[in-house]
């Protein structure tokens, strides 16, 4: 495992961005794997600026999306969909035929789940996948008890995460208490796996993923027994690991 703490989430988000498009400009047609929530907009924004500029296309390019609040249709402005194309796919040249984030509406989820499982497999697997980690340890939306092996599933929110995410929404009792989200092994499978955090609301959870026991009570802890991840931190995140 590779641990950079940076100076601060600037830093951070550029040179996990630099690792997207050194992927890019390396395989024009590059499978990727992508997050929502607050961490990774800093690296959609460089991604954005240097698509602009000319350095990187997504003409070829195939997403993957980790996760989606069950009962959100994609309108909906909280809606991992919506804020996805906010925040980066309606301003590059992704073709939306190759674009997938899973559906917080279908009615046969046992299907569904294998069909998003299917279709990773189909496009040849996940070249460079993004995480972020949930203050319980969390990687997509694997809350505490999942297990390692698990793949696309539907999931129960923990009392936390419902918590952290109250933020984005107008009340607490608005945010949604199921999701669907990639399982542990799905993410596991990926060729190359970043993860960033910064604040010390996350401290604990990367002292967990990097130096606790492999263990489904933090489903980060799984990315130990990857041979291709890179963890990038500030001090923050950083500061209760003992190993530094
Ligand atoms: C989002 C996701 C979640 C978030 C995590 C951290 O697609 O899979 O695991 O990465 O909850 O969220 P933020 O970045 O908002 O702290």
């Amino acid at each position: 495992m590779n641990i950079v703490i940076c100076n601060d989430y600037q830093h951070m988000s550029a040179i996990a961005a630099q690792v997207f498009i050194n992927c890019l400009q390396a395989n024009t047609q590059a499978v990727l794997g992508l997050a929502t929530g607050s961490t990774p907009v800093g690296v959609y924004q460089q991604l954005i600026e240097s698509y602009k500029a000319g350095e990187i296309s997504f003409a070829e390019v195939t997403s993957f999306n980790l996760d989606e609040y069950i009962g959100l249709h994609r309108d909906h402005p909280q809606s991992y969909y919506y804020f996805m194309h906010q925040e980066l796919l309606n301003h590059i040249n992704i073709e939306g035929q190759r674009v997938f984030i899973p559906s917080g509406i279908e009615e046969n989820y046992g299907a569904y789940c294998q069909w998003y499982e299917d279709q990773i497999s189909q496009a040849g697997g996940i070249d460079l996948q993004i995480l972020g980690i949930g203050s319980d340890g969390h990687i997509a939306f694997n809350e505490p008890g999942t297990a390692l092996g698990s793949r696309t599933h539907i999931t129960e929110l923990d009392h936390q995460t419902i918590d952290d995410n109250a933020r984005f929404f107008e009340a607490k009792a608005d945010v949604p208490r199921r999701a669907i989200t990639m399982g542990v092994a799905t993410i596991m499978e990926a060729r190359e796996i970043i993860l960033l955090a910064t604040g010390e609301n996350k401290a604990r959870a990367i002292r967990d993923a990097l130096e606790g026991p492999v263990s489904s009570q933090c489903t980060a802890s799984a990315l130990q027994q990857h041979s291709n991840v890179t963890f990038y931190l500030d001090s923050a995140a950083a500061s209760l690991l003992q190993q530094k």
